[in-house]
Parts: C-alpha cells; structure tokens; sequence
C-alpha cells in the first residue's frame, strides 16, 4: 500500500523534469505553513496543488496532473479548492512563478484569475519566469 507521499512522489516524478526528491516533499508538506490539495480517480492520487501561506500572503509551488488525467479540469478544481484553504488561513493574494515557455500552466493560471506581474529574465538558466498574482 503506498502512502499518500509515495503517491504524491509518482505524479511529482511523472509530471517535471526535474523532480523535488521524496524528502524534499515529504519536508515541505509537512512543515505547518503548508497546504496542500489532491485529487483521487478511481482510488489513484492523480494530482496535487501545493503552496504555502506566511501571514496574508500565499505562494503555489506547484501543481501536477498525470499525463494520462490531464484536460478533465482536475488542475482547475484544485485551485478553486487551495485558495479556498490559502484563505482559510488569512491569505489575502498568492503569487507564483512559472517557466515562461510552460504554455499549459500559464493557461491554467490566467484562466483561474491569475495576473502577470513582471518577467525575470533567465530565472530558470534556460527560460525566463514568468510572476503571477491573484488576489484571493
Ligand atoms: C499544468 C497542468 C497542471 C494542467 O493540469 P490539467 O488538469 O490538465 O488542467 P485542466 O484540465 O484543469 O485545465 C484548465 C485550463 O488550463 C488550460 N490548459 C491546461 N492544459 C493546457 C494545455 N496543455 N495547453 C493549453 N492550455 C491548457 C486550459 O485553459 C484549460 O481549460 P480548457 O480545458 O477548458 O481549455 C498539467 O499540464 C501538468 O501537470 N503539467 C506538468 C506540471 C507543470 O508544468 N505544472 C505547472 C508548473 S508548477
């Protein structure tokens, strides 16, 4: 029976090229500040959204769907479903930063309300990154 970071780990590894380590995970989803969202199909974790709240300000690390799941709205509910959390907890704005050439992702957050805020140039080595607000 793998347990709910194992899960966490399979999409983590399955959705970015350049994977967080399980302990790197396993310590963020664990420290308080966190929230975290998941989405179950069929009894499989095939997607998470995760951020952080520090006062009135929240940020989203990051959010992944399977491959095999993607384009059922799951990414969309999930961020309905964290703000909702991040406000809970007396956020007031989130922010993130994406690749700029993640077209997907950039779709999704403005979609959601999201905003671009400034560009940084080479953020990423290979592309630059791309700041995203939304007030909550
Ligand atoms: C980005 C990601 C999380 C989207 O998940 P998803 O569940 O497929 O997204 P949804 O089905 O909820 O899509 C919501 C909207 O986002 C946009 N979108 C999502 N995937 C898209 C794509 N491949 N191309 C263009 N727009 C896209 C669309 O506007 C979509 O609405 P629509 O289907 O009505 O057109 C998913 O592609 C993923 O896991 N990517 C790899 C990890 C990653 O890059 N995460 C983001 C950076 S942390």
């Amino acid at each position: 029976m793998m347990s709910n970071i194992d899960e966490i780990y399979f999409v983590e590894k399955n959705c970015f090229g350049n994977p967080w380590t399980r302990e790197m995970l396993e310590s963020e989803i664990s420290n308080k500040l966190s929230v975290l969202e998941t989405e179950n199909k069929n009894g499989i974790l095939c997607g998470f959204a995760l951020g952080r709240v520090i006062a009135d300000e929240a940020e989203l690390f990051k959010i992944a769907v399977l491959p095999e799941y993607q384009r059922q709205g799951i990414a969309e509910r999930m961020l309905i479903a964290l703000h909702e959390k991040m406000k809970a907890r007396g956020a007031m704005v989130c922010f993130l930063e994406v690749r700029e050439k993640n077209e997907a992702a950039i779709a999704l957050y403005e979609k959601a309300g999201y905003r671009r805020v400034r560009v940084i140039p080479r953020y990423y080595g290979d592309d630059n990154a791309v700041v995203l607000k939304r007030e909550l």
